[in-house]
């Protein structure tokens, strides 16, 4: 059954307990933190305290996207804050498969994000140990930018590598993704969406009508 992630960088902050709430009520399976650090990407959204506030509101699996440099560094410090899948860039970290296995050790999810310009090919020998992989269909940094037209052919690039390497890893696609645009994302696992979501008025018809395209694979 496919998953769909709220991102909250799309909620009113000044609202936030409501959002979560509201989102939860409409059929939310995870929720999606954006970090951005102003360095990896040209913003700056949220932090420890934000996500440890979230924690303490929901109890859904908390999908924390790490768009920051040295993910390394912050590893614990969100760990701590309540992530439940610690996603970081593999463009940010040279030594990608020390921050898996961190992830691991903390008990946690470890997921890695691509970029719109890096192939999935990068990922042939780490595959096989990650949790879930995040093919941004947006250059990250904002919320509500268009989705990226290659984007369907690199899923099924990554569908087809994860069968050949039978990796139980999980697709999540994340970036201008709305109803319109999900029956080119068969084969992902998890859509997280903002805008399509929390500019909606009604989130929960819109988060069934994401979940209605099953994924190809089930893992
Ligand atoms: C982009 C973020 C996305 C973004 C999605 O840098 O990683 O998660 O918030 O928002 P929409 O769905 O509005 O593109
Ligand atoms: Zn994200």
């Amino acid at each position: 059954m496919r998953r769909v992630a709220p991102s909250l960088l799309a909620a009113d902050f000044g609202h936030l307990a409501a959002q979560i709430q509201a989102v939860e009520a409409a059929g939310a399976d995870w929720l999606h933190c954006d970090i951005m650090d102003g360095h990896f990407v040209p913003n700056i959204s949220f932090g420890l305290p934000v996500v440890a506030a979230i924690r303490r509101y929901s109890r859904l699996p908390l999908d924390v996207h790490l768009m920051i440099i040295e993910p390394e560094r912050y590893i614990e410090a969100f760990a701590e804050a309540g992530a439940d899948i610690i996603t970081f860039h593999w463009e940010a970290a040279p030594h990608a498969d020390r921050v898996v296995r961190r992830i691991h050790q903390l008990g946690k999810r470890a997921g890695i994000a691509l970029n719109p310009a890096t192939p999935v090919e990068v990922l042939r020998d780490i595959l096989p140990f990650v949790d879930l992989v995040c093919v941004m269909s947006v250059n990250p940094g904002f919320g509500g930018q268009a989705f990226l037209p290659h984007i369907p052919q690199k899923l099924q690039r990554l569908s087809a590598l994860r069968a050949e390497l039978r990796a139980p890893v999980l697709i999540e696609v994340d970036g201008g993704v709305s109803p319109q645009i999900a029956p080119l994302l068969q084969e992902a696992d998890v859509l997280v969406a903002g805008s399509s979501i929390f500019q909606a008025p009604d989130p929960a018809q819109v988060i069934a009508l994401l979940r209605q395209a099953s994924p190809l694979h089930t893992s």
